[in-house]
């Protein structure tokens, strides 16, 4: 879809496009150009964010789809107006600043109900995206893997559905799309419904295979050599760069909010010569609707079954404490409670350090030297990095490594070394003679391993390596 058709079928509920092409334009196309508007109802409002900091991550998330924002603004209620949401004077004074401005798509803070959203884009004449809009948004357009896009997908689906009201009927007609599979005297709505419910069959029918190969997949995966480590935090918290830091890959770090969307994987070496695999994960954002958390399920899995969470947090934020119970509540819904997850397998990373003053840094140092597994460190300038791995290697080797190892017939005298130096939980040889082998081991035993049969390690490690492609 176009500028042009964003303002002759305002109500066309599809996915908008970030960079319009007009006319005979030279380079780089221009940005949609977007007004960014926070109702702020004077009473009942969110109290663990002030309005100021819902409106810079709005603007935040806006910028994430490189939308031109021209106007960003707070607008106070006293009440809803179940037409309009917002009473008829501001409907129209913002009206003017819409047309004056020439913006082509307004982004509202909030919820917004299917008909709040048609009276607005008519008033308007432009398109109107509320919170959930505008996640499915960004979550399309970085969604990398097939079962993330189809995921998305089905959100997207799932909420048209909700939306469809009677506007609809005669748009759907006009285009003259689905019209024909509802039967004589079907009124266009219920076709509409139907269109979409179809659809949603297929993508959920589609989303199941893609699982069961993700599953299989899965498996080989959890034969990682190594103990895996969680990153997870709320968006822009800055898992990426640390990720980078650690790992020294490009992963798309940068500062757009969801520069991460499928979990990206790398073993890294820590101080002792202990090896773990570090897991980047989707970041999280305040609100996130239901549905869409079930839609990021499936990227998640890796934190159930990681060894180790590390909860990365940015202490500079003024809201960080909102922050981490956001995450916490994500990630409880998700069956992971960092409240009782045990001590040993869990560090709040207390990151951007860098950017707080002696009194707040001295603050931050003292609440990490009063007990739990706190690190503070910036991932910018690698302050605190090192010592973080220190930590997570102080975790591990209090325990034993469970390892999965592939053994090649001629090195068989292995297996025996496993079963004589740890602790052999299966045994199991195919046809061509190779035998996978589960072993725990103590620390300082899989180092041992490690020097004696390097090749059996790095055979795992590549199988390893490709799974998680
Ligand atoms: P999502 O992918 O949205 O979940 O974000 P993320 O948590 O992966 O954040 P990312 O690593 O992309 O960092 C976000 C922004 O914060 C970038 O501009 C980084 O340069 C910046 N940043 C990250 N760590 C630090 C730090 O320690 N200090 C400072 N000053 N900035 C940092």
């Amino acid at each position: 879809m176009t500028a042009e058709n964003l303002k002759q079928h305002p109500e066309k509920s599809g996915k908008i496009e970030k960079r319009p092409r007009t006319g005979f334009h030279v380079g780089e196309p221009p940005a949609t150009k977007a007004f960014v508007l926070l109702p702020w109802l004077k009473l009942g409002a969110d109290q663990r964010r002030s309005s100021r900091e819902r409106l810079d991550e709005a603007v935040g998330l806006a910028a994430a789809i490189h939308l031109d924002i021209v106007i960003s603004e707070i607008v106070t209620l006293d009440a809803i107006r179940p037409a309009t949401l917002l009473g008829s004077g501001k409907v129209e004074e913002l009206g003017e600043q819409i047309k004056h401005q020439q913006v082509e798509l307004v982004i509202i803070d909030g919820q917004l109900s299917p008909v709040q959203q048609r009276n607005l884009e008519r008033a308007w004449k432009v398109k109107v995206l509320d919170r959930t809009g505008l996640i499915l948004e960004i979550f399309g357009e970085r969604a990398r893997t097939r079962e993330g896009r189809l995921q998305v997908e089905l959100a997207h689906l799932t909420y048209q559905k909700s939306r469809l009201v009677r506007s609809w009927t005669h748009l759907e007609r006009q285009r003259g799309g689905v019209g024909f599979l509802g039967g004589p005297g079907e009124t266009q709505i219920e076709a509409d419904r139907r269109a979409l419910q179809d659809k949603i069959n297929r993508l959920e029918r589609d989303i199941g295979k893609v699982k069961k190969t993700r599953e299989l997949h899965r498996k080989t995966r959890r034969a990682a050599p190594y103990p895996v480590i969680a990153l997870v935090g709320y968006t822009n918290a800055g898992k990426s760069t640390l990720f980078n830091r650690v790992t020294k890959s490009d992963v798309f770090a940068q500062d757009l909010l969801f520069a991460t969307l499928d979990p990206t994987m790398r073993a890294i070496e820590l101080p002792s010569g202990r090896k773990v695999i570090l897991s980047d994960t989707v970041g999280f954002i305040s609100d996130l609707p239901t549905h869409l958390i079930a839609s990021f399920r499936a990227t998640l899995e890796e934190v159930l079954e990681a060894e180790i969470v590390l909860h990365i947090r940015d202490v500079a934020h003024n809201e960080t404490e909102a922050q981490k119970q956001d995450v916490a509540d994500v990630l409880k819904s998700l069956g992971i409670d960092l409240e009782t997850r045990a001590e040993s397998k869990l560090i709040e990373v207390l990151n951007k350090a860098d950017l707080l003053d002696e009194d707040g840094r001295e603050a931050l140092e003292e609440s990490a030297g009063r007990g739990g597994n706190i690190a503070v460190v910036s991932a910018l300038n690698g302050e605190g990095v090192e010592a973080l791995l220190e930590q997570l290697d102080e975790l591990l080797t209090s325990d034993t490594t469970n390892l999965s190892l592939a053994i090649a017939p001629e090195d068989s005298e292995a297996i025996a070394w496993l079963h004589q130096h740890g602790q052999v939980v299966e045994s199991v040889s195919d046809d061509a003679g190779v035998t996978r082998v589960e072993v725990n081991l103590a620390g300082p035993e899989v180092g041992r391993f490690e020097k004696r049969y390097p090749r059996i390690v790095e055979a795992a490690l590549a199988e390893f390596a490709n799974a998680a492609e």
